[in-house]
């Protein structure tokens, strides 16, 4: 069976679980879970229940996908994502993007935590993504192209809606929550950056680095979503402050900005 047909027999179970006519899907990144939470009409499907999804076993992840409404919109949230660095394959990594292409969902957002590199940005900032730096070494497309998903050179120029984005800032702008905006560059982890590093990405451009993300735009990219992006940057990059950095402290700050970033996002979904 190719991937494809996984990716269609997961979009069948789905839709007979009432997974129908979602205008967006949502990405939750690490601690950033309670947008499910406040889903009204709310019905959900573990993970391990679809057929070919993977399983995630990092903490901070339910591994779920919940349907539901968000202030009168149809929404699909994704508690739990697969990281590169838990060593599955990019198919796997990518696999919710190609089962919501097959489901027709019009839009993406992906969210993550991220480490701030930019200076300016403080710890618990949300930062818009503009663009992104693929420096994961790989990318998910690699392989043999099936044109039933889209294009064996997708075109890259506009990652990140400007349409969306702009909603975004809207949104932001309507509930008083301050919004950064800046370049993500993806890293493959698991270790975090050294300090060397985080000076080299930021002369490249990059404003904040993180593990995710990167790979779910690309490929939903290749099947034409239309993609937005939210870090919640949890902690300043390595070597910008004189402190080591750890998993609970991303967890503890994207938990204590949950309630901005979900304004934020419901904010966004009702513009759409
Ligand atoms: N680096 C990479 N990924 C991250 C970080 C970081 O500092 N913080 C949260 N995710």
């Amino acid at each position: 069976m190719s991937l494809f047909d996984h990716a269609v027999e997961a979009a069948e179970f789905l839709r007979g679980r009432g997974f129908v006519g979602a205008e967006a899907a949502v990405v939750l990144g690490s601690g950033l879970g309670t947008f499910a939470d406040g889903l009204s009409d709310a019905f959900a499907v573990p993970y391990a229940d679809i057929p070919h999804w993977p399983a995630s076993g990092i903490i901070g992840h339910a591994g779920r996908l919940v349907g539901g409404r968000v202030r009168g919109r149809r929404v699909m949230a994704l508690s739990g994502r697969v990281h590169l660095y838990e060593g599955h394959p990019m198919t796997s990594v990518t696999f919710a993007m190609r089962v919501l292409g097959r489901l027709g969902v019009p839009v993406v957002i992906l969210t993550n935590a991220a480490g701030g590199i930019n200076t300016r940005f403080g710890q618990g900032a949300l930062m818009l993504i503009d663009d992104h730096i693929n420096l994961m070494g790989t990318n998910p497309l690699i392989g043999l192209n099936d044109e039933r998903f889209g294009p064996r050179f997708p075109d890259m120029s506009e990652v990140y809606s400007s349409r969306l984005r702009s909603m975004v800032r809207d949104a932001a702008a309507a509930a008083g929550v301050a919004l950064e905006h800046g370049v993500y560059l993806g890293v493959h982890g698991p270790s975090f950056e050294t300090p060397a590093e985080i000076r080299a990405f930021r002369a490249w451009g990059a404003d904040a680095v993180g593990m995710s993300t990167v790979p779910e735009a690309i490929v939903a990219r290749h099947m034409g979503l239309e993609v937005l992006g939210i870090s919640c940057i949890t902690n300043m990059a390595a070597g910008v402050l004189p402190q080591t950095l750890n998993h609970e402290e991303v967890m503890e700050t994207a938990r204590r900005v949950g309630a901005a970033f979900v304004s934020l996002l419901e904010g966004t979904v009702e513009r759409l």
